[in-house]
């Protein structure tokens, strides 16, 4: 009998791994409007880049006759690769296996490549595309799932760990995506949720789809469990290589720097434009972060959520920065329970990544009413605080028009260890507006006015001549300069030049206790 040629049964084995769950299942998938695990890795990664890890895995399962269904690689591609020359560790998890399901040994792959990155720091990208636990497996899969929770916690500020939802991810599944820095969802052909629609409808009599329950709008709009809605596949693969662009390899690196001639003069006198002459009008503070960032550099982050906070990536003069803005255009700007959310969140992740952090101020306070007391503004609106006062990356603020109350210590004042803080001319920095100031501490004077109404105007405009400007705090030094708009970007980009070796020592502890 003559012996079959080594290399011709690795290039089977290899031939027959490829082809994941075969091609049948892999039409489904493309008919589904999905890629194929592989045909994503090809696409997120430099070319010929990928360097796959246990291609021949096979699962260790002999329940239900599971010992005759053998797929190699057991549902799930794992390796490392490079982005823009950039190593990443990624796994990308394959539904034409036993759709994506995770079994003991498709965890123990996961977890290989989550070791491999927390040991030599390097992000984690996981594409997951998963019927959730195999079924077959019982307990030894949720064991795999725990695994993976426990690296994601562990690896959790170590190196940034980024989530692409393609398909289904259901059940205890959700909760390593939730663990990581950001996640992405697929308009249409992805879902995440805790139970689904039958137990739902079981449960509370709820009718409802899997895409309203948990698809990708539901989740970047209502919840916020999502911080990218993408239109497609191609989409949500751009959109991770663009996120990378704007943050290091790991907790001790610096995020990549963009070539950058400065140009003389940084001027940009769009920014003189952008507040409106009524001070009660809106505007869309996105214009104010253009005119500040380098040309078309700004990748928003939760975009439809919460959006009375603008929080995402910029450059200026080369340089990545995380910016946290109230948004006047809606609700006025102000601060909320899920704007303090968005914003205590996305400031932790640039602070664990050394990515320097620029506040834009327009805030007229905190959201007054019962829902949001008995929902707790006071712990979530602690979060934005907390988060603000322990980050130790270089801190700036710029004041465009509106500071008052709590609102004004929470957004990145000088008090809570902003290096910087500037304002423009027209900023208002008090302890509430003019109006409702006036009616609480001149309440007797204008009730006994011949003419209430004349009285509270001239009060207004007494109170407003005194504080509701930017000279008061810049006289007490709370503002180290009042610029004019148009200076705003020079002055960004030489203050951050300034603070680039910025060393904090904070007091011996184990950890923080954030309000939850
Ligand atoms: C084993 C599974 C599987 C699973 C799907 N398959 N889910 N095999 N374990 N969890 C297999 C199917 O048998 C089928 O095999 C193939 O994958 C594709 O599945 P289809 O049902 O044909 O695909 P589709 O119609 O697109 O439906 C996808 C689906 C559905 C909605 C995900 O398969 C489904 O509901 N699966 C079960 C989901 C679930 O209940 N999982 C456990 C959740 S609990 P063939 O051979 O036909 O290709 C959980 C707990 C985690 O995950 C806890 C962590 C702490």
């Amino acid at each position: 009998m003559s012996q079959q040629d080594p290399i011709q049964i690795l290039n089977d084995k290899k031939a027959a791994a490829l082809l994941g769950g075969g091609q049948a299942r892999i039409d489904k998938q493309h008919a589904k409007g999905k890629l194929t695990a592989r045909e994503r890795l090809n696409l997120l990664l430099d070319e010929n880049s990928f360097q796959e890890l246990g291609m021949f895995v096979t699962h260790r399962s002999t329940d239900f006759g599971m010992e005759k269904q053998q797929f190699l690689g057991d549902g799930v591609v794992t390796g490392y690769g490079t982005i823009n020359g950039r190593m990443v560790y990624v796994f990308s998890q394959d539904f034409t296996v036993f759709g994506g399901s995770l079994s003991e040994t498709h965890a123990e792959k996961i977890c290989k490549i989550m070791d491999l990155a927390m040991q030599n720091g390097a992000p984690v990208i996981g594409l997951n595309d998963s019927g959730g636990a195999r079924i077959q497996e019982g307990v030894r899969s949720l064991g795999g799932y725990a695994d993976i929770f426990y690296r994601n916690t562990l690896a959790s500020g170590v190196v940034p760990q980024i989530s692409a939802v393609m398909g289904p991810c259901a059940g205890g599944a959700v909760y390593s995506p939730a663990i990581t820095d950001f996640i992405m969802m697929v308009e249409n052909t992805s879902y995440m949720y805790v139970t689904g629609p039958n137990v739902v409808k079981t449960v509370t009599h709820e009718e409802v789809t899997h895409e309203e329950l948990g698809g990708a709008s539901a989740h970047s709009a209502k919840s916020g469990v999502t911080h990218f809605s993408c239109a497609n596949e191609l989409e949500c693969i751009e959109n991770i290589k663009q996120l990378l662009s704007y943050i290091p390899q790991n907790c001790e690196e610096d995020a990549p720097v963009y070539p950058y001639t400065s140009q003389a003069d940084e001027t940009r006198s769009v920014l003189n434009e952008v507040l409106p002459e009524n001070t009660t009008q809106p505007y869309d503070m996105r214009e104010v972060i253009e005119g500040i960032a380098d040309d078309n550099s700004f990748l928003e982050v939760h975009k439809n959520y919460a959006e009375n906070i603008v929080v995402g990536f910029a450059r200026i003069g080369g340089r990545s920065i995380g910016i946290v803005a109230n948004q006047p255009a809606y609700l006025a700007g102000v601060l909320n329970i899920d704007a303090s959310k968005k914003g205590a969140r996305f400031v932790r992740f640039c602070d664990a990544f050394n990515v320097p952090l620029l506040v834009l101020v327009d805030v007229p306070g905190f959201l007054p009413g019962t829902d949001q007391e008995w929902n707790g503004i006071i712990t979530n609106g602690a979060k934005l605080l907390y988060a603000l006062c322990e980050a130790t990356v270089p801190k700036v603020t710029v004041i465009t028009r509106k500071a008052y109350g709590g609102a004004y210590d929470v957004m990145n004042s000088k008090h809570i260890g902003a290096d910087l803080n500037f304002a423009w001319p027209s900023a208002e920095i008090a302890v509430m507006g003019p109006k409702g100031a006036s009616e609480i501490i001149f309440k007797r004077e204008i009730a006994a006015a011949e003419d209430p109404e004349a009285k509270l105007q001239e009060k207004v405009d007494d109170y407003t001549e005194k504080f509701a400007n930017p000279y008061r705090a810049a006289a007490r030094g709370f503002i180290d300069e009042v610029i004019q708009p148009d200076q705003t970007r020079s002055k960004l980009i030489q203050g951050f030049k300034m603070l680039e070796n910025k060393v904090v020592n904070l007091p011996k502890k184990k950890h923080g206790n954030i309000p939850m």
